[in-house]
């Protein structure tokens, strides 16, 4: 199995950016191969309302979404976590998602019947997802899509709040981090606006102290600059 056949096998569908990068090696491809028909979220499940207890072979009480993952080093940490948990995760970049694949296959003691994936716009598995269904929505250093007239394509913004308050159960969380300052300040700007959320108690007017149950990713420990910036952003979905 060759990178390329890998990754012309899927299509991107509304994602804007990047999809392709390096060559996949051996181990990438072949989790690849492997998981991915196994744990992604099909079109059809997504063509009309997803109920969470169809998402998963059994049920959970406890439901969390991580949008954008990148490589999955903090998904797989929350796979760790969150046993009894369902976890969905997409990341539409073919080798984030291989290498979260490939992590996750080689940790046997992990189970896998509780993860679902989706490699494409995470905005789709949100729009197919019913009402007030999950307990926490991670976003981690969003892409910040610099350029003015690029803005309407950042995640966190009005018409895709409605979407994660309305998919959030009453007292759910949007947990979100970036170490982009004017970024931190659009994330809080538009997400305080909206009415169905607050800053959380425990980090409210101030985003620069980590929660102390926050998992670190690549982009926190990367060295003094990231961590230095990293701005911590939890709001509560208050109605
Ligand atoms: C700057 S990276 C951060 C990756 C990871 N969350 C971290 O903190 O290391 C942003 C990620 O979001 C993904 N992404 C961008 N737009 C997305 C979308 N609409 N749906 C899902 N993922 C998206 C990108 O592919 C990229 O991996």
């Amino acid at each position: 199995m060759t990178s390329e056949k890998s990754s012309d096998k899927y299509n991107a569908k509304r994602f804007y950016g990047r999809r392709t990068g390096k060559r996949l090696n051996t181990s990438r491809a072949e989790a690849l191969d492997t998981l991915l028909p196994k744990l992604c979220l099909s079109d059809e499940e997504l063509s009309s309302t997803l109920r969470i207890k169809d998402v998963f072979a059994k049920s959970h009480d406890h439901n969390i979404l991580e949008i954008g993952f990148g490589t999955g080093e903090h998904f797989l940490e929350l796979a760790r976590q969150n046993p009894d948990s369902g976890l969905i995760g997409v990341e539409p970049f073919i080798n984030g998602m291989a290498s979260f694949l490939r992590d996750l296959g080689e940790d046997s003691a992990l189970p896998q019947d509780n993860i679902r994936v989706y490699m494409d716009d995470a905005m789709l598995v949100v729009e197919a997802l019913e009402d007030q269904c999950l307990d926490k929505i991670y976003i981690l250093n969003p892409d910040p899509w610099h350029k003015a007239r690029h803005h309407k394509r950042r995640i966190i913004k009005p018409q895709n709040l409605d979407q994660f308050a309305r998919v959030l159960k009453p007292g759910g969380q949007l947990v979100s981090s970036t170490d982009v300052p004017y970024l931190a300040e659009w994330i809080v700007e538009h997400t305080e606006a909206h009415k169905a959320f607050d800053w959380a108690a425990g980090n409210g007017d101030n985003w620069k102290q980590r929660p102390d149950w926050w998992i670190d990713n690549k982009y926190a420990t990367k060295g003094a600059k990231g961590a230095s910036e990293m701005h911590y952003m939890v709001f509560d979905k208050t109605l």
